[in-house]
C-alpha cells in the first residue's frame, strides 16, 4: 500500500524544526566540502604519468590513484619499456616533439643532462626544507645549472645475492669476497648441483646485454680492479688500461663457464628469472630483486642473503654502482602545478615507506634508513645507507647531454668483448676514441 507523499501541515513543520536541530551541522559541512573540494576550483587536471612497470609498478598505481581522487584530478599511466636504455629513447621521442603528452617522468639518475632543457624546475614547487631530506648527492646530481630537474625517487646500489643453503652444503663459510674466489664457489657448485640432476644450474648471472644494464656492470669490474669510470670526474679519459682491460677478460672468462652464453642478452628480470626459479648460486642485481625473491611464492624465499659485489683482487675495491630513478615534471606540461603535487605525493615520507617494506626499494630519504618499521622488515638497510653514498656514479655529470652517446660507445664494445667478437684491448681503445670526442 503507498503512503500520501504529501504530510499534514503540522507534520510539516515539525519536519522542519527538526531538520533545522539535526541538519545545520550537515548542511554547514556541505557547503564546506564543497568550498574545500578542488574540483570546485578547476583542478579535474589530467596527468600522464610515465612511471615503473614491473614489481611496484600496482603500489605506485594506486598511490597515484588515491592522489587523484583525493585532489579531483586524474592520473593515466602511459607504459614504458623496461630496459632503461630503450626507456630513454621512449622519452627523447616525446622531448624532440615537445610533447604535453606526458606529464610526470620516471628518469634515470644518469640522464639529468639530457632531461634538464625538457624539465619544469622543481625548485618553483619544493622549497629548501623540502629538498634537504632528500640525499645531498642525489639533489646535486639532479641539479643541472641551477635547475632541479628532478626529485629522488628511489635508490640503487648494486648488491650480491647468495644462495646460504647452497655455500653451507659446499662447505663455505661466507660469501666471496673477490672476484676470483666467486669463480672458484660458482664452478663448485655449478658442478655439484648439475651433478646431482640440475643440467640448468648457473654459478653466476648478472646482466651482459648491450644496453644501460651491462654500463653499469661493467663500471663494477672496472673500478673493482681500480681501472677508474671511463672518464674521471676531472674529464680525463682513463679507460684504456691495464686493470681495466684485465676487469673485461675476467668477465669474460665467465660467460659460457659458470654463466650462462645467454647472459650476454641478460637485463635485469632475465637474470632474475633464473635467479629466482633456484637455479643460480650467486647473482648480480639491484635491491629490487630481495623482496620479489622473499616472496612466499618464491622457491628461494629464505634461501638467499645479500651482500657487497666483489673486489678485484686482494687489492681491489668493493663497487658497487650507483643507480636510481627521479620524477620529473616535464617543461611541456599543460598541467604543471598538478603534475607537481603528485611528485610530492610519490616522494613523501608515507609513500617511500611502503615501497621500502613492501618492494625493497632503497629510500630517497636518508632519515627512512633509521626508521624501525623499515629495518623491521629490511633490516640489511642499515648496511645499504654507506654502500650508496659511496656507490660508483657513472660519468654522467662530466659528460652531460653526451652521457648516452658515451655510454653506447661502451656497452656496445663490452658486449662484444663477452661474445668474443671484440679483443679487451681494441675494445677499450674505441671507448677511448668516443670519450676523447666527447670529453673535450
Ligand atoms: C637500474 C638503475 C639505473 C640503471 C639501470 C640499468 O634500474 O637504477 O640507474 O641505469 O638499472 O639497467
Amino acid at each position: 500500500m503507498r503512503t500520501s507523499v504529501l504530510p499534514m501541515k503540522s507534520n510539516i513543520s515539525n519536519s522542519l524544526r527538526s531538520l533545522n536541530r539535526r541538519s545545520v551541522p550537515w548542511i554547514c559541512s556541505f557547503f564546506l566540502a564543497l568550498f574545500l573540494s578542488p574540483t570546485v576550483f578547476g583542478q579535474g587536471k589530467l596527468i600522464r604519468f610515465a612511471g615503473e612497470t614491473g614489481g611496484a609498478e600496482a603500489s605506485s598505481r594506486a598511490v597515484a590513484q588515491e592522489w587523484a581522487q583525493k585532489t579531483g584530478n586524474k592520473v593515466e599511466f602511459i607504459s614504458r619499456p623496461q630496459d632503461a636504455s630503450a626507456a630513454l629513447q621512449q622519452a627523447q621521442q616525446y622531448w624532440a616533439a615537445k610533447s604535453p603528452d606526458i606529464d610526470v617522468y620516471m628518469v634515470d639518475v644518469i640522464w639529468q643532462g639530457i632531461c634538464a632543457p625538457h624539465a619544469t624546475d622543481l625548485k618553483k614547487y619544493f622549497n629548501e626544507g623540502d629538498v634537504a631530506q632528500f640525499f645531498p648527492r642525489i639533489i646535486e646530481n639532479n641539479t643541472v645549472g641551477g635547475k632541479l630537474v628532478s626529485l629522488p625517487w628511489f635508490g640503487d646500489a648494486c648488491i650480491l645475492y647468495y644462495r646460504t643453503d647452497l655455500l653451507e652444503k659446499y662447505g663455505y663459510k661466507e660469501p666471496p669476497k673477490t672476484w676470483e674466489e666467486l669463480t672458484e664457489m660458482a664452478k663448485k657448485i655449478q658442478e655439484g648441483e648439475r651433478a646431482a640432476g640440475k643440467p640448468d644450474f648457473q654459478g653466476f648471472v648478472f646482466q651482459g646485454k648491450a644496453s644501460e644494464s651491462v654500463t653499469c656492470n661493467a663500471i663494477e669490474w672496472i673500478y673493482s680492479f681500480d681501472g677508474g669510470t671511463i672518464v674521471e670526474p676531472d674529464k680525463k679519459v682513463t679507460i684504456n688500461n691495464p686493470n681495466a682491460i684485465k676487469a673485461l677478460e675476467t668477465a669474460k672468462g665467465w660467460v659460457g663457464t659458470i654463466s650462462p652464453k645467454g647472459v650476454t642478452t641478460y637485463g635485469e628480470e632475465e637474470a632474475r628469472n633464473v635467479w629466482q626459479a633456484g637455479n643460480a648460486a650467486f647473482m648480480r642485481n639491484w635491491p629490487y630483486a630481495y623482496a620479489l625473491g622473499n616472496d612466499p611464492k618464491s622457491v628461494i624465499a629464505g634461501k638467499f642473503d645479500i651482500s657487497v659485489l666483489p673486489k678485484g683482487g686482494e687489492n681491489g675495491k668493493n663497487a658497487a654502482a650507483l643507480g636510481g630513478w627521479q620524477l620529473m615534471v616535464s617543461a611541456y606540461s599543460k598541467a604543471p602545478d598538478a603534475a607537481a603535487d603528485l611528485v610530492r605525493t610519490l616522494t613523501s615520507v608515507e609513500t617511500l615507506k611502503k615501497r621500502a617494506i613492501e618492494f625493497s626499494l632503497l629510500p630517497s630519504r636518508p632519515a627512512l634508513y633509521t626508521d624501525a618499521d623499515v629495518l623491521a622488515k629490511v633490516p640489511w638497510f642499515k648496511n645499504m645507507l654507506p654502500v650508496l653514498e659511496n656507490a660508483v656514479a657513472r660519468p654522467s655529470t662530466v659528460t652531460g647531454a653526451d652521457y648516452n652517446q658515451l655510454s653506447t660507445s661502451f656497452f656496445q664494445n663490452v658486449n662484444k668483448v663477452l661474445t668474443g667478437g671484440e679483443t679487451a684491448p681494441n675494445a677499450v681503445q674505441q671507448v677511448e676514441k668516443v670519450a676523447k670526442r666527447i670529453a673535450r
